[in-house]
């Protein structure tokens, strides 16, 4: 497949600085490929297969462990080997992974598992057609369009707002906790495949938690997680909240993680946030993407050019296939702030999480 990319190889010489490009280049080459090879080896296990042998394994070994084709884990290996992510030894053609990366790599990991984020690669990856055509006759792509959308959404919604949950999330609004212990109601919007509010519900028997979401497919997955944790407490339906007709019950909390900037109409959903919140209590916790609406102020955002792909190929992509307004993933502080005012929220708070710097936290109270 050679792409003569070595350098100086056609006889021009390249100043420093074209230099630096050209190996950055490189590098973004081996990267985006390896972050393939990383979701690959979360979909077939073989990080939590190589974690629990313990021991330098042979190929052999790993694949029959795994169940998978020896030919093709020795060559997903050798992607890991010279990536630096899996060791080896050449004189005994085993291999292994060192604790310290299994944190960052398994299911069983306290911290991030990264291989599983890495499969938005490939999701991204496979509307790439669409999206061109969208780049020349514009319109978007559909959620439909993205396999295992809602899938992928549930293990990083699981990594990040149920890990922080009960410790940083929920202690972000004073007396939240305790008024939840008490007996409160909440609606999430956008909810998925509702992991959050379920995980609330059980923990949270006292309290009446309703989940809408606009996919069938999340809500059926919602509905099933919460009858296999025998959630009284619950409901999902099927339900649009662009639409006033069904935001019509009032709620003490509502809470909306990671879905308001993708919506087709997200100021007329806000507006019905605002409307059915309980007006002297009630609270909206919103967690959206951390960033500026200003991009000059993104240029050193550690996710920035994962936040913008994200965001041109699907969040700002699916609003503008229902005919929406294409906001996008990086409407950034200042416009969710100017939004969450114009939607009748006068009282803003803006927090962080130390842990944290893909998402913002608004706090927004109607007086
Ligand atoms: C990025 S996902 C976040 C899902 C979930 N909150 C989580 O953290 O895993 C955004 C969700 O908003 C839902 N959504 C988009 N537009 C909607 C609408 N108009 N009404 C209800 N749900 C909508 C999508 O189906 C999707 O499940």
């Amino acid at each position: 497949m050679g792409n003569g990319m070595s350098k100086g190889e056609k006889g021009v010489s390249s100043s420093s600085s074209e230099t630096g490009f050209q190996d950055y280049m490189t590098d973004i080459l081996n990267k985006g490929t390896l972050a393939i090879m990383l979701s690959i080896g979360h979909r077939t296990r073989l990080f939590d297969i190589i974690s629990s042998l313990n021991n330098p394994s042979t190929s052999k070994e790993i694949s029959l462990k795994a169940k998978l084709n020896e030919r093709y884990v020795r060559e997903w290996l050798g992607a890991m080997v010279v990536s630096r992510v899996i060791e080896y030894d050449s004189a005994h053609k085993t291999y292994w992974l060192e604790k310290e990366k299994m944190d960052f790599l398994t299911r069983a990991s306290s911290s991030y598992n990264f291989a599983a984020s890495m499969q938005w690669i490939p999701i991204l990856a496979q509307v790439e057609d669409d999206i061109i055509n969208c780049f020349q006759k514009g319109g978007g792509v559909h959620y439909d369009s993205f396999k295992r959308f809602h899938e992928v959404m549930a293990e990083e919604s699981a990594q990040t707002v149920v890990a922080g949950l009960f410790d940083f999330i929920l202690p972000l609004v004073p007396g939240l906790e305790e008024n939840l212990m008490r007996g409160i109601s909440v609606l999430d919007i956008g909810c998925g495949s509702g992991h959050a509010i379920n995980t609330m519900a059980a923990r949270f028997p006292r309290s009446k938690f309703v989940g809408y979401d606009i996919s069938e497919e999340a809500i059926n997955k919602a509905r099933s997680d919460g009858q296999q944790l025998n959630n009284k407490n619950v409901s999902f339906n099927v339900n649009d909240v662009s639409n006033p007709q069904v935001m019509k019950t009032n709620f003490d909390l509502v809470v909306a993680f990671d879905a308001i900037h993708d919506q087709r109409d997200p100021a007329n959903v806000l507006k019905n946030i605002a409307r059915i919140i309980n007006p002297d209590e009630g609270i909206f916790l919103m967690q959206d993407i951390l960033g500026s609406s200003f991009l000059e102020k993104n240029i050193n955002h550690p996710l920035g050019p994962f936040l913008y792909a994200m965001s041109c190929m699907h969040c700002m992509s699916v609003s503008l296939a229902q005919n929406g307004t294409g906001l996008g993933a990086m409407w950034g502080k200042e416009k969710a702030t100017e939004m969450l005012k114009d939607a009748g929220f006068a009282n803003v708070e803006v927090k962080t999480l130390a842990h944290d710097f893909q998402n913002y936290y608004y706090v927004a109270k109607i007086t």
